[in-house]
This record gives structure tokens, C-alpha cells and sequence, in this order.
């Protein structure tokens, strides 16, 4: 990005007035400014875009500006925070600062004055997004890029993801429920020429219909009732980078012909807005629904699957990459709690369990055994029940069986744990003799439990 262009601000204020004074001001200046009226919002926009600058107000109706400095600091983000304050608060101020905040200003801010700030947070900003990628490219991590796999077909992918990210080929990002598809966009993006451009995420799911259009392509002032200033789309704040369309499979047929629109005449117009913009953005969707059926179905319009479809990429669920539980648990568990170790029984719990909420329930889970376990260790017993469940001493649990099956695989392994002896079983099952006796038939030599 080079000096002139302009500087991506967020800016966190719930005085409007004065908010709209700033952001008018700096997009007078040049630079592009959201506005952002409480922490939530503010945490909301740096999810969806990346910021050079925020400027945050430290008093704010639903709670501390800190919030969002321990976010940027938490998410590792480049964004250089610069916190505005009145004069009862500068002690809030200090520790600010000791949050890694880039400055303060005391109310009222001359706009001179921030504008210099603004412009040195700014420069501090890209040299640290341009260190960081440096280092990553020293520590040979690029293509990884916090990804943990060992798994043949995660390779594969990964492999595709470098290959494809060089292009402007859309790429749209198909697997279930926690499995990676934002993290792999993510790298998508880092490792193509855009990453110097900003990454802008978008939930489709989670905007309302009515909403979705002024989001995507943004309005004019006074386009609608509350549509007090201009507001930039996302088509415009991602303008050279990657615009990310998470839950793709949500958006309305108004909105997918729009976006049809947008995409093949690289143009688009703001919600009232009688000028067309152009925009070069590249798209990655994904979904976890299965968007070939829902093209198919006539849920998701033909044309526009096509046109997001460049390259399919397929994540596979954890459950079928069973070498990439203990690898990842580690992971975690190094992130969580350093010093913590798993017990070889929990890593086999792990690896028996199904993870229906895949990489992310593993996450949350390890996040959650790291906090409780008050032990040196992560044992199953840290583990939740449904876990700890599977772990059927010793039997590992195959898919494909019928119930009976199954059942009766069980009552053989607890059978031969117990090394034939019947009673023993059926009060480890907690079942009645006879229920047992009627299940296995007539008692056979013990010698066959020694077998195996
Ligand atoms: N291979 C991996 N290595 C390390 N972390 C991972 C891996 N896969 C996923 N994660 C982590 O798991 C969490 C879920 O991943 P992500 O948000 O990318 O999933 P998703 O497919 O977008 O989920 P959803 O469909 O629910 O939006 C994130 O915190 C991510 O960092
Ligand atoms: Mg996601």
C-alpha cells in the first residue's frame, strides 16, 4: 500500500456528533472511516474488515473502550489503537497505554492534531503487517499459516489453496460446521498478492434481508429512514482485496441477483445511489451447506453458483482425519495452557470421539479442560461426559455397525476384560445375569477371550 493512499480507520464514539465530525473530517483527508457507536459494534467491524487505525472513546454505553484494545491485542492485530478520553480519565488512559494502545487524546481533539496521529498510527500499522508477513516468510510458515495438518487430503488442499492463490480465480469453500473454511480463506488470502489489501468477512446468515444489500454495496445519504451519512459498502472496503462471504447459501434471490450483477459488470450501485462504483474484489464463499444440491434444488441461483465457483475447495470433516485429533489437541493445548500435558488416556478419548462440531468443538473443548483441570495434567476425566462416553475401554468405535452389533462388540470387550467372567460382566454393564445370558447363549470356554 503506498503513503498516499488512504487510511482505513475505525472509529468507536458513541457521541454521534462528534463521531460524525471526525469521520466526515477524515474522509475529507482522505481516508476511509467507519463508524462504530459501542463496544459490540466495534468488535463487529473488526471481525468483518482490517483497520490501520481505531479510535476509540473509553467511556461507552455497553462498556470500556479496553475491550476492544484487548481484542486488537489478543487477535494480534495490526491495528494501532489511539484512545480518546475526557479529562477524569487519563489514570484509564494510562492503562491504555499499557495495553499497547499507539497514543491518547484528551477531549476535545483538535482535528490537526489527530490527523498527525492518525497518520503515525497509521505508518506504525503497515510497517508491523509488513514485519509480521516478513517473518512469516523467514519462518517458512506462509503455506501453513497456523494450520494444523498432517491428514493426506488436508495436504491436497492446502497444496490447491497456494496454487489457485496467485489468480483471481473465486473459490468457494465447501465443509461442515468448524472445520477450517475461514481459516482457509484466510491463508488464501495472505497468500495472495491482495494481502497487502484488506480481508472482509461477511456472514450472510447472520444479516437480515433487509440489511444484506446496504451492507454488501453500501448507500447514500439518506437512502432510507437511518441512513444518516454515506456508508461505504463492503464491495468498497474490500476494493482490491478479498471480500469473504461466509454462509453463502443464506442470501436471499434479491440479493443473489444483485450480486450476479456486481460481479459480472464490476460494477455495482449504493443503496439510492445513481452512480455506478466500480469494484475489484475477489470472492471467496463457503458454506457448509452442500451448494451443488442447493443450486440444484433451485435454492441458489445457477448462474451466480458458477461465478463463485472457480474452484471448489472440500474440507473434510475430523472425524475422518482421526491422525489430526492428537496433533490438533496439542496444538491447542500448547495455545491454552503451555505446561499442561494430555494423559494418553484422554488422547484416546479424543481420538474415539465423533466431533460432530469438528476442529472448533476440540477447541473449545481444550480451551475448557485447560481452565478447570486444576491438575499438571489434562486427564479424561477433564474431558465432558458424551467424550469420556465413547471411550469404551478399550473398544474403539467402529461406524457401519447396526445397534446390535455394536451392543454386542461391547459385551465381548467388557467380557474379556473381565476375562469371561459372566457375573463380573453383567455388573460392570449393570445389567441382570439373565438379560446377559440371554444375549450371549449358552457359556462358552473362557479360552476364547484369551485369544485376543
Ligand atoms: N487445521 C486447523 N489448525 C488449527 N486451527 C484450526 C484448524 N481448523 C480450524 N481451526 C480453528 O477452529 C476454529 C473454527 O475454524 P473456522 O472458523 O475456520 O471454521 P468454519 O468452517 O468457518 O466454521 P463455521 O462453519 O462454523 O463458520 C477456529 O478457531 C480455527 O482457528
Ligand atoms: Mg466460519
Amino acid at each position: 500500500m503506498d503513503e498516499t493512499a488512504g487510511i482505513r480507520m475505525l472509529v468507536v464514539e458513541d457521541d454521534k456528533a462528534l463521531s460524525e465530525i471526525v469521520c466526515e473530517e477524515l474522509r475529507e483527508r482522505g481516508h476511509m472511516a467507519v463508524a462504530a457507536e459501542s463496544v459490540a459494534e466495534g468488535l463487529e467491524q473488526l471481525k468483518q474488515s482490517e483497520f490501520e487505525v481505531a479510535l476509540v472513546d473509553l467511556m461507552l454505553p455497553d462498556g470500556s473502550g479496553i475491550d476492544i484494545l484487548k481484542k486488537i491485542a489478543e487477535e494480534g492485530l495490526a491495528t494501532e489503537a489511539i484512545v480518546l478520553t475526557g479529562y477524569a480519565t487519563v489514570d484509564t488512559a494510562i492503562q491504555a497505554m499499557k495495553l499497547g494502545a499507539y497514543d491518547y487524546v484528551t477531549k476535545p481533539a483538535r482535528m490537526e492534531e489527530l490527523e498527525i496521529l492518525v497518520t503515525k498510527a497509521a505508518e506504525k500499522s503497515r510497517l508491523r503487517r509488513e514485519n509480521s508477513h516478513l517473518r512469516r516468510r523467514l519462518e517458512g510458515q506462509v503455506p501453513g499459516d497456523g494450520i494444523v495438518t498432517e491428514d493426506p487430503a488436508m495436504r491436497d488442499l492446502m497444496a490447491t489453496v497456494e496454487r489457485v492463490a496467485p489468480s483471481d480465480l473465486p473459490v468457494l469453500i465447501q465443509g461442515e460446521s468448524g472445520t477450517g473454511k475461514e481459516l482457509i480463506a484466510r491463508s488464501l488470502h495472505r497468500l495472495s498478492p491482495r494481502n497487502v489489501q484488506p480481508f472482509v468477512a461477511i456472514n450472510c446468515g447472520a444479516v437480515p434481508d433487509n440489511l444484506m444489500e446496504s451492507e454488501l454495496f453500501g448507500h447514500e445519504k439518506g437512502a432510507f429512514t437511518g441512513a444518516l451519512v454515506r456508508k461505504p459498502g463492503l464491495f468498497e472496503v474490500a476494493d482490491h482485496g478479498v471480500l469473504f462471504l461466509d454462509e453463502v447459501g443464506e442470501i436471499s434471490p434479491l440479493v443473489q441477483v444483485k450480486l450476479l450483477r456486481a460481479i459480472e459488470t464490476q460494477e455495482f450501485f449504493r443503496v439510492g445511489g445513481t452512480r455506478p462504483v466500480r469494484t475489484d474484489v475477489r470472492l471467496v464463499s463457503a458454506s457448509n451447506k452442500n451448494m451443488k444440491n442447493e443450486m440444484q434444488s433451485g435454492g441458489f441461483r445457477e448462474d451466480l453458483y458458477y461465478r463463485l465457483n472457480g474452484v471448489t475447495l472440500k474440507l473434510p470433516p475430523l472425524r475422518d482425519r482421526s491422525a489430526d485429533v492428537p496433533l490438533l489437541a496439542r496444538h491447542f493445548v500448547d495455545r491454552f495452557a503451555s505446561r499442561k500435558k494430555l494423559t494418553p488416556r484422554a488422547l484416546e478419548a479424543l481420538q474415539r470421539y465423533s466431533w460432530p462440531g469438528n476442529v472448533r468443538e476440540l477447541q473449545m473443548l481444550i480451551h475448557r479442560a485447560a481452565i478447570l483441570s486444576p491438575k499438571e495434567v489434562i486427564d479424561a476425566e477433564d474431558l465432558p461426559l458424551d467424550v469420556r462416553d465413547q471411550n469404551w475401554k478399550g473398544a474403539p468405535v467402529r461406524t457401519g455397525l447396526s445397534l446390535a452389533e455394536m451392543e454386542k462388540e461391547y459385551i465381548e470387550t467388557v467380557l474379556r476384560e473381565n476375562d469371561g467372567h459372566r457375573g463380573k460382566t453383567a455388573r460392570a454393564l449393570g445389567i441382570d445375569p439373565k438379560t446377559l445370558y440371554n444375549k450371549l447363549g449358552p457359556e462358552r470356554p473362557r479360552k476364547k477371550f484369551e485369544a485376543s
